[in-house]
């Protein structure tokens, strides 16, 4: 039987709920038909945000949101986006499909949104196309309270006091879409244009992060470090799980078991790329000051056919699920480190945890998982130990059970579990050592690989009661059935 050791005296660090934070672009049906239908639309909704989107999203508890991009951001400016929606300025989203932005979600409506889903805004700053000014503008406008050119034009367009922002991104993916910068050049531009984010709300601090890495390139990380080290607060890593080729991605919901099992040794190197990049940062900051913010992860497969290949609409399965609760696993075990993640994206883009069509809603397997993790935010992480042999599948060697384990203010225990065999059930062993459970509650996810909710069958995959567990001599027994996430609750 496999053994899991949990030390509950023993903590390793704070996880920040952030970790379980989401990433919205103006890509595809992400913003429009996904969070925003407009005040008029017959879809209910509150100033045009979707309710039934916002109700789900409130359910799991949407910790924070990056907006409004992805590679948007650094051609995105952000006066097009304000004042009488009938004036504001169309553009072409050069990115992603061609199509108009008519600019009507802006920034009233991103802070309208997170004021909706209660949760903090993360705002994605343009450096590949926009101006200093335009970046301390833009903070100048959201934030500061006093009498100043921006702060008069907010409360022209009906707002009297700013947003508390706790994240602004200074450009996105300047090595590639946002800019073709080298790390140098970048490094320079950072220092120069957060100089100018202000800090005006006492308490409430502006958090800058830095735009970092995409693939293992640590010098990247060491340029940053190196020379900005200490006027950033994050540093950002962005990275797919992609099982085929960037040019044959393949299918979200027609895939062999080679493929999975692919798509899960790829969903777990993200943690070599955590290690490696926190190894540079050490170097410059052993304290663990500055957050490594993956602000972009997940799944990118090939576009469902019959869609506009600029909107990367992909549907979700059970694959996607696993290759979520491993990665949220890896985010809590790295906690020191990691102070934020943003699964990319929020709604009918990429990995989404929500997908909309007209008027209908279904949640996704990834959203059931983030469901099953909510119980770790602002948790502190749990020393423990997992013997458990690894599994050798279609060639590969992968780990048969993966886990996370924390412990809330209250003192209750709470597990994740992964078991990512297609076939194999895996007995566990949970020693709690210096407490016997008086109180356990399960939840569980499971289902076959490409198991999927439709619009006509949204409630295939969710999340169900968990009961596969017994109190044994030094803690409790449990049987993981192949492919399932499981959380633990244990008083
Ligand atoms: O999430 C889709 C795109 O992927 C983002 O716009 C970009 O930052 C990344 O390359």
């Amino acid at each position: 039987m496999d053994r899991l050791i949990l030390e509950t005296t023993v903590t390793q660090g704070h996880i920040s709920k952030d970790i379980q934070g989401h990433f919205s672009e103006h890509l595809g049906r992400c913003i429009y038909g996904g969070v925003y239908v407009g005040e008029n639309s017959d879809i209910p909704n509150v100033n045009g945000m979707r309710s039934d989107v916002v109700q789900a999203l409130r359910d799991i508890r949407i910790p924070v949101l990056r907006w409004p991009g992805g590679c948007f951001a650094d051609e995105y400016h952000w006066k097009d986006g304000i004042g009488p929606k009938n004036t504001r300025k169309k553009m072409v989203n050069t990115h992603w499909g061609g199509v108009t932005e008519d600019n009507s979600f802006g920034t009233h409506e991103f802070m309208e949104l997170c004021r909706q889903l209660s949760c903090d805004a993360y705002i994605s700053g343009n450096v590949g196309s926009g101006t200093v000014q335009e970046m301390n503008e833009w903070v100048e406008y959201l934030t500061f309270d006093g009498i100043s050119p921006m702060a008069d034009l907010r409360r022209a367009n009906g707002r009297e006091n700013g947003w508390k922002v706790k994240y602004f991104g200074v450009g996105n993916e300047p090595w590639g879409c946002g800019g073709n910068m080298t790390a140098d050049y970048y490094t320079n531009e950072y220092r120069r244009y957060q100089t100018y984010i202000r800090q005006y709300r006492p308490g409430e601090k502006i958090l800058k992060i830095a735009a970092g890495p995409g693939t293992a390139d640590w010098r990247w990380t060491d340029t940053l470090m190196k020379s900005a080290g200490k006027m950033l607060d994050g540093v950002s890593l962005h990275y797919y799980t992609v099982p085929g080729t960037w040019e044959h991605k393949g299918s979200a919901l027609s895939f062999t078991r080679e493929d999975y099992y692919v798509t899960i040794r790829k969903a777990l190197e993200i943690e070599e790329l955590i290690r490696l990049n926190s190894a540079v940062m050490d170097l410059y900051d052993p304290e663990k000051r500055v957050g490594l913010i993956v602000d972009e992860w997940g799944t990118w497969f090939d576009v469902e056919e019959g869609t506009n290949p600029g909107f990367l609409y992909q549907q979700n399965a059970m694959r996607d699920a696993m290759v979520a609760a491993l990665s949220l696993n890896i985010f809590n075990r790295h906690c020191d480190r990691v102070h934020m993640a943003n699964i990319a994206q929020l709604v009918n883009v990429l990995q989404s945890p929500i997908l909309t069509e007209g008027d209908r809603m279904v949640c996704t397997p990834t959203y059931y998982v983030f469901k099953l993790f909510r119980d770790h935010q602002e948790n502190e992480l749990l020393a423990s130990f997992l013997d458990a042999p690894e599994m050798e599948v279609c060639g590969m060697k992968l780990p048969s059970i993966q886990h996370s384990a924390s412990i809330a203010k209250d003192g209750t225990v709470h597990v994740t579990l992964v078991n990512p065999s297609l076939d194999e059930a895996r007995e566990l062993e949970i020693a709690t050592r210096d407490r016997m459970p008086e109180q356990v509650q399960g939840e569980i996810l499971t289902g076959k690989m490409d198991d999927h909710n439709t619009f006509d069958r949204p409630s295939d995959v969710k999340d169900q009661p968990f009961t596969g567990f017994a109190v044994a001599q030094d803690g409790l027994t449990v049987t993981l059935p192949p492919l399932s996430v499981v959380h633990l609750a244990i008083r």
